[in-house]
Formats: structure tokens, C-alpha cells, sequence
């Protein structure tokens, strides 16, 4: 039940209540289960006791060093080709949709004339089959001369002119995945090909390494070949996803390399795809939300919200766990025909704040209560994002009831704090005291997405 905050309350009847704070499954940073009977007269003497044991709880561990090219302080913002263009070479038959010069143009055009700029989406990434099939004479590699007539560089110019930035894809191997050519034995002459196109992105795919040592020793030399050419260029890796089925990767060292890496299977447009993800990612928590922070983020592939495969409710779910996870936005949809509602919900600006939040903490999967699923993420000042997940996908709408005092490793709310719901609706749910209890209803496949934030008992203002 929803409770507004009232200071006439913290002096009502002894009441006697069960406070459950539990940091269960996989909460990286603190493990602990406080049982505490308490009457509303003790309830400060509550507070002060759930204070000093929060003091004994590690706060977090050390995040590992990120590569140092001072770039991608919060997660990269963009759009990408992939899971929309995918390879499509035909610009016979489809002109409007092959992997082209013009495909490009038009989508920096609509970023800036849309909103999608200023909303924060400022990476427009070419993806793999950008190539021609052969290196030119000097070993370099070059746009496919038909789709890109005037080359990377013009494609480049273009796309600064409007204020954005330019993402290419290469592959640390011999051939990128759809057999274009790889980078093997030519990571120095490649990166400083991409720095004089003025390319601002690297994504480095892990396609057809001929071992996991070449595969590491690959994603590392690009990285310092790309710092050595001297251009700011955010390096975006896939080396965990390809390390992952023989080895268990070193995130910290990673992290150390790369400012983005994917460990998991490739987005497809279908809500088992997005659960797939989610899933993985809950399931190795413990080991990958730490290491992400400013400069090095964790990356569960591209937005697919847009596009054909998800309900609303699922698309509202990807962007609120997309948030949570402070990933990479990168989205893959076609911005000439999206709908209003799609379009929205890429550009809330509530939830866009929370992906992009300053203290670059990433959220985890706090419990899992029958098909529910709690996830939080810590906020700068104090606040934290709270999503709950209906995974149920039989029936209507479902309640759920949030103990508050569980919420944000028991202090989010302690003394009070205020709740607005972003999605899938924005609605203001007042203010909440410690000990009461919040109830949502969340659709099939949905997520609510919450904001709360911390208020002093008396005063009913920010801490
Ligand atoms: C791999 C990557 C995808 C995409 C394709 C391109 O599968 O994981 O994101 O880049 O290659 O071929």
C-alpha cells in the first residue's frame, strides 16, 4: 500500500511490523539478511541500527582501471546497423535499405532533425559489410566503392557537419563474420586508417581468430594502435563474447582495454532474445556489474525497441533493464519510419538520466520472487532506479507489492523518500516511509520503472 509521508504517523500507536531487508541473489555488494521486530516508536532506533550495519558492509568493490582515453564516462549513445540492415549488399533491389552511403546520410539527417541528438544519441555506427572485398594497393582497408561512393571520408565529414559522431566496425581476425577482411596483421596501418577518416568509433569484432591467445593478444594491440594514432576513439569490443565458450574472461583486465564489451550471443528482434540477455546478465552478476563504471561498460548489444519483434510492454521492459544495466544505448531500428511511441520511449529523458547517471554504477538483479523480478541501480545524490518485471506471460496484469525498507541495501528510503513511476507510464507516488509498502501492477512481459529518491523525515526535502 501506498503511505505519504506524515510526521504525525512516527508518533502514532506501537505497531508491531516484520522488516525484512534483504539483499539476496547475487546483490554484488552486500549480503545480508536483517530481521527486526520494531514498534513505531523504535523505529529511529530501527534506522540507526540498519545505518550501523550498512557501515560494516563493504560499499562496493574497487572498480578495475579503465582505459585510459577519457572517453565513454557514461555509456555510449547511439545507433547502430546491425540488427535492423543486418548485410543487406542489394541496392538494386532495395536502395532504401543495403548498407549504404545514402542509408547513412538519411539517418544523420532524421538523428539531428528528430530530437535523437539532443536527446543524447550521438554515435551513428556502420557495422560489418561497409568493406569492399579487397584492401587497396597500399593494404588499406576501403569502402565498397558502389554503396560508398565517396568513401568513409565523406561519410565522416558529413556526419561531423550535424554535429555527430562516426562508429566503424572491423574484426580482430582474419575475415569479419560475413567475410570481409580482417584486421590480422594489420591493426597499426587499420587504426590509423580509421583515425585519418576521422572515425570516432571502433566496433572490433571476434570473428575468425585462429586462437583465444591471437583473439586476446588482437583486442589489445588494436587498443594501444588506436590510442597511438592520437584521435579520441571509443573502442568497442566483443572479446569476452568469444573468449567466453573456452575460457572464463578477465573482466578487470578487459575493462583495462576496451570501453564497452559484449559477452553474450547477438540481439535478435524477439522477446526470447531480450530474456536470453537478461537472464545471462542476472545470472553472472557477481562477476561483470562491478567491473563497470565510467570509462568501461558492460554491453548487452543493441535497442531493438522500434522494430518488429516486441510487444509495447516488452520494449518498454528492454529500455528500463537497458537503464538499470547502464549500458550502451545503441539503437537498431529504422529511424525514417518509427512510431511516436517508440520514438518516445527512446527519448525519455527520466530514463535516458538513469542510463546516463554520473555515479556509473551498473544495477543488478536484487531478487527474483516467483515471476517477478526486482533489479535496482544506485544513483548519484543518493537516489536509486527500481524496476520490477512481470515474466509471467499467461493472464492480465499482475499486483506486486515492494517492501520498502527493502529497497537500495535498506537505505534508499530510510527515513523517507519520494517515488515517481517513469515507466510505462510517468505518475508521481508520493512519499514513502521506511517501513511501508508500495504496490504496483505490472503487465505481462512489462517492467516498472521506478525513481526514488531520498527525503529527511522532518523537513520532506532532499538530503
Ligand atoms: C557478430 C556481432 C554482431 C554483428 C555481426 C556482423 O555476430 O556479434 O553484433 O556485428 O557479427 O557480422
Amino acid at each position: 500500500m501506498t503511505s505519504l509521508f506524515n510526521s504525525s504517523s512516527l508518533i502514532g500507536p506501537p505497531l508491531r511490523l516484520n522488516l525484512k531487508a534483504q539483499a539476496t541473489r547475487g546483490n554484488p555488494y552486500c549480503m545480508i539478511t536483517v530481521t527486526m521486530q520494531l514498534r513505531s516508536t523504535e523505529r529511529q532506533l530501527g534506522s540507526a541500527l540498519a545505518l550501523c550495519i550498512l557501515a560494516l558492509i563493504p560499499w562496493g568493490i574497487p572498480r578495475a582501471r579503465a582505459l585510459d582515453n577519457g572517453l565513454a564516462m557514461t555509456p555510449t549513445m547511439g545507433w547502430l546497423h546491425w540488427e535492423r540492415f543486418m548485410c543487406n549488399l542489394d541496392c538494386r533491389e532495395e536502395p532504401d535499405s543495403c548498407i549504404s552511403e545514402q542509408l547513412f546520410m538519411q539517418m544523420a539527417d532524421l538523428m539531428v532533425s528528430d530530437g535523437w541528438k539532443d536527446a543524447g544519441y550521438e554515435y551513428l555506427c556502420i557495422d560489418d559489410c561497409w568493406m569492399a572485398p579487397q584492401r587497396d594497393s597500399e593494404g588499406r582497408l576501403q569502402a565498397d566503392p558502389h554503396r560508398f561512393p565517396g568513401g568513409i571520408p565523406r561519410l565522416a565529414n558529413y556526419v561531423h557537419s550535424k554535429g555527430l559522431k562516426l562508429g566503424i566496425y572491423a574484426d580482430v581476425g582474419n575475415n569479419t563474420c560475413a567475410g570481409f577482411p580482417g584486421s590480422f596483421g594489420y591493426y597499426d596501418i587499420d587504426a590509423q586508417t580509421f583515425a585519418d577518416w576521422g572515425v570516432d568509433l571502433l566496433k572490433f569484432d571476434g570473428c575468425h581468430c585462429d586462437s583465444i591467445q591471437l583473439l586476446a593478444d588482437g583486442y589489445k594491440y588494436m587498443s594501444s594502435a588506436l590510442n597511438k594514432t592520437g584521435r579520441s576513439i571509443v573502442y568497442s569490443c566483443e572479446w569476452p563474447l568469444y573468449m567466453l565458450p573456452l575460457q572464463q574472461p578477465n573482466y578487470e583486465e578487459i575493462r583495462q582495454y576496451c570501453n564497452h564489451w559484449r559477452s553474450f550471443a547477438d540481439i535478435y528482434d524477439s522477446w526470447q532474445s531480450v530474456k536470453n540477455i537478461l537472464d545471462w546478465t542476472s545470472s553472472q552478476q557477481d562477476r561483470i556489474v562491478h567491473v563497470a563504471g565510467p570509462g568501461g561498460w558492460n554491453d548487452p548489444d543493441m535497442l531493438v525497441i522500434g522494430n518488429f519483434g516486441l510487444s509495447w510492454d516488452q520494449q518498454v521492459t528492454q529500455m528500463a533493464l537497458w537503464a538499470i544495466m547502464a549500458a550502451p544505448l545503441l539503437m537498431s531500428n529504422d529511424l525514417r519510419s518509427i512510431s511516436p511511441q517508440a520514438k518516445a520511449l527512446l527519448q525519455h529523458k527520466d530514463v535516458i538520466a538513469i542510463n546516463q547517471d554520473p555515479l556509473g554504477k551498473q544495477g543488478y538483479q536484487l531478487r527474483k520472487a516467483g515471476n517477478f523480478e526486482v533489479w535496482e541501480r544506485p544513483l548519484a545524490g543518493l537516489a536509486w532506479a527500481i524496476a520490477v518485471t512481470n515474466r509471467q506471460e499467461i493472464g492480465g496484469p499482475l499486483s506486486y507489492t515492494i517492501s520498502i525498507v527493502s529497497l537500495g541495501r535498506g537505505v534508499a528510503c530510510n527515513p523517507a523518500c519520494h517515488i515517481t513511476q517513469l515507466l510505462p507510464v510517468k505518475r508521481e507516488l508520493g512519499f514513502h516511509e521506511w517501513t511501508s509498502e508500495l504496490k504496483i501492477r505490472i503487465n505481462p512481459t512489462g517492467t516498472v520503472l521506478l525513481r526514488v529518491e531520498k527525503r529527511s523525515h522532518t523537513s520532506k526535502t532532499l538530503l
